[in-house]
């Protein structure tokens, strides 16, 4: 199908000067374990990267312990079961990709720790994604277990809208509107998938000011050098 132009939204992370909104990438989080996480891998994250946007030692190392993590062979080769850890990856959902397909129609949910980077326009397609499901028109008919959405290329996908209004109840009390959820996923999966982008960002801002600098030195030595060749 032609492709839909993406709605016109920003983020803090846009932008020379951009940079990660801590509190949205925290709630964004927050979207991303109770609602995301029953089907999508992080695998490339681990909990204590959560330091990162703001989250303590303490609450890293609770929000670990909240998941059963697979270790082991033990001394008698078997797997077994235990609270999760700071340096521990994020839990997958499922145990393989034959798992992940079979409890999701024959559809894979793919691992989200560089969607972002690996989607055209990542963050914006993203976004538009989330909060781009709606009827199907009268001309198209869906095929068993899709779901229309109005970004998705083809517009038929396996996921169902995974975002309901006030689905989360944010521990900072910002309202959870599909849009509010969408943002602030969309906001820590960008993190994610980029969390050097602050120092990138910064380094670009001042190898502009550099050249600035030293561009105007350069000019003004050279007017005084050839100041008097007339
Ligand atoms: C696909 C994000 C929740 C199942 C996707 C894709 C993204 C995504 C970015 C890839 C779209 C593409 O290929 O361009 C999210 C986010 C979620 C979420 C941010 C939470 C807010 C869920 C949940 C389920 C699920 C809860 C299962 C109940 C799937 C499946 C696909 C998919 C099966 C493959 C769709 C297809 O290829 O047709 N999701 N998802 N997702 N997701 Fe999710």
């Amino acid at each position: 199908g032609e492709a839909v132009k993406l709605p016109d939204v920003r983020f803090s992370f846009n932008g020379i000067f951009g940079h990660f909104d801590r509190a949205s990438a925290q709630r964004g989080f927050q979207v991303y374990q109770e609602v995301c996480a029953n089907c999508h891998a992080m695998h490339q994250l681990s909990y204590r990267n959560l330091r990162e946007i703001g989250l303590s030692d303490a609450e890293v190392r609770g929000i670990a312990a909240t998941v059963q993590i697979v270790d082991g062979p033990n001394d008698e080769g078997q797997m077994f079961e235990r609270p999760g850890r700071p340096s521990d990856r994020f839990r997958k959902p499922f145990a393989n990709e034959k798992a992940a397909r079979a409890a999701n129609n024959g559809a894979y949910p793919p691992d989200l720790s560089v969607i972002v980077k690996a989607r055209e326009n990542g963050a914006a397609y993203l976004y538009a994604l989330l909060t781009g499901y709606e009827d199907p028109p009268a001309d198209v008919t869906l095929m068993e277990g899709m779901h229309y959405n109005k970004y998705f290329a083809g517009h038929q996908i396996a996921m169902a809208a995974p975002l309901n209004e006030g689905q989360v109840e944010f521990h900072d009390g910002t309202q959870a509107s599909v849009e509010q959820l969408a943002r602030d996923v969309t906001q820590f999966l960008a993190w994610a998938a980029e969390p050097e982008l602050e120092q990138r960002k910064a380094m670009g801002v001042k190898i502009v000011l550099f050249l600035t600098i030293l561009g105007g030195l350069v000019y003004a030595v050279k007017r005084k050098v050839w100041a008097d060749v007339h």
